[in-house]
């Protein structure tokens, strides 16, 4: 960056945004030669993420003086690494990522960022400020309105088995530490098992079969993700102990968790959005104004059974980390 754009760069953080001097662009905007973006993908082999670039495909497609250039990680750290260096090579105006891991992704993020590329990190942090603007949900306020949610339904007490996400994620490590939160004080609710499920239904099914053979009480499993909680009711329902447990999940997708919450597999989910609409909106903001808030949260609800026809209810803004957790309603069978 000359000095002069260092200057720009300095001032603008100061006034609580992010301008970008750009350098060599790829596209002028135009319809004849519209804005690059490349959007790194972690995973696209899960509904979340699919329905992620969905999102982001369904924004970006009427709006012809930009155009976005995929790339999916396969769940391969070292691919999406790759993936990140080849979109700074090219170069592309503007990079969406989501990450899977946050530090081995930081890199590579960093080095986009200082050669003077705009970076919107979705979904998953990484670590330090070397990005122009994170957009997501609040995990840690997830995962309290989840354990406080829970500390209600289990009103006596009972045994709980947590399925983590990836814990070299932010959102697992995020996720964990709110329902500790939201469950402190509560010596009655035990963590009788715990796993690292890495994101995966498959993994979140066996690691429950490990649970049921070994506890014969199980009264609820927190789910880090609806396939975790899916995976576990499968697991428990082919042992015939599905309706002796409560299932708790996160993502809350129409066709999925919120789907789970109808059919009476979930008895609550909690919306985790995807935020590629989001995204979108904010690269133009970028490419056209060089400014973008450091930081976009998004807003969440939760689906109960007594809820979902009504749509869910949103998560209080102001108190969902101050205590007034969504409580469970109305029909408490299992
Ligand atoms: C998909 C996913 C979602 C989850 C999110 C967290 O890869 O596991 O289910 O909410 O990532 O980053």
């Amino acid at each position: 960056m000359k000095n002069t754009n260092r200057l720009v760069a300095m001032l603008a953080i100061l006034a609580g945004c992010v301008v970008f001097a750009a350098a060599a662009l790829a596209g002028s905007g135009t319809k004849a030669d519209p804005w690059v973006i490349g959007m790194s993908q972690c995973n696209l082999n899960e509904p979340w993420r699919t329905q992620m670039n969905a999102d982001v495909r369904n924004a970006a497609e009427p709006l012809d003086n930009l155009k976005v250039i995929y790339q999916d990680a396969a769940n391969d750290t070292l691919k999406q690494r790759a993936q990140i260096e080849e979109f700074i090579a090219q170069p592309v105006d503007l990079l969406i990522v989501s990450p899977k891991e946050a530090v081995p992704l930081t890199p590579p993020i960093s080095r986009a960022y200082r050669a003077g590329i705009p970076v919107i990190v979705l979904d998953r942090r990484v670590v330090g400020q070397d990005y122009t603007c994170f957009i997501g949900a609040d995990n840690v306020k997830i995962g309290e309105a989840a354990g406080r949610w829970i500390a209600r339904r289990l009103a006596g007490g009972g045994n709980v088995v947590e399925l983590k996400g990836l814990m070299t994620s932010t959102p697992a490590q995020d996720r964990h530490s709110g329902f500790l939160k939201g469950i402190k004080g509560r010596g009655d609710i035990k963590i009788v098992f715990d796993a690292d499920m890495q994101w995966l239904e498959p993994n979140a099914r066996k690691e429950m079969e490990s649970a049921l053979a070994r506890f014969d009480k199980i009264d609820l499993v927190y789910g880090h993700n609806d396939p975790a909680a899916h995976g576990a009711w499968l697991a428990a329902k082919a042992t015939g102990r599905e309706k002796d447990i409560v299932f708790v999940g996160i993502d809350g997708l129409p066709q999925e968790g919120q789907a789970y919450v109808r059919q009476g597999i979930l008895n609550v989910c909690f919306e985790y959005p995807t935020g590629g609409r989001e995204a979108i909106e904010t690269a133009l903001e970028i490419l056209k104004s060089g400014k973008a808030p450091k930081e976009m949260t998004l807003r969440s609800r939760f689906f109960t059974r007594e809820n979902i026809d009504k749509g869910g209810e949103w998560l209080p803004e102001e108190t969902q980390s101050k205590g007034t957790a969504p409580a469970p309603e109305g029909n408490k069978s299992k």
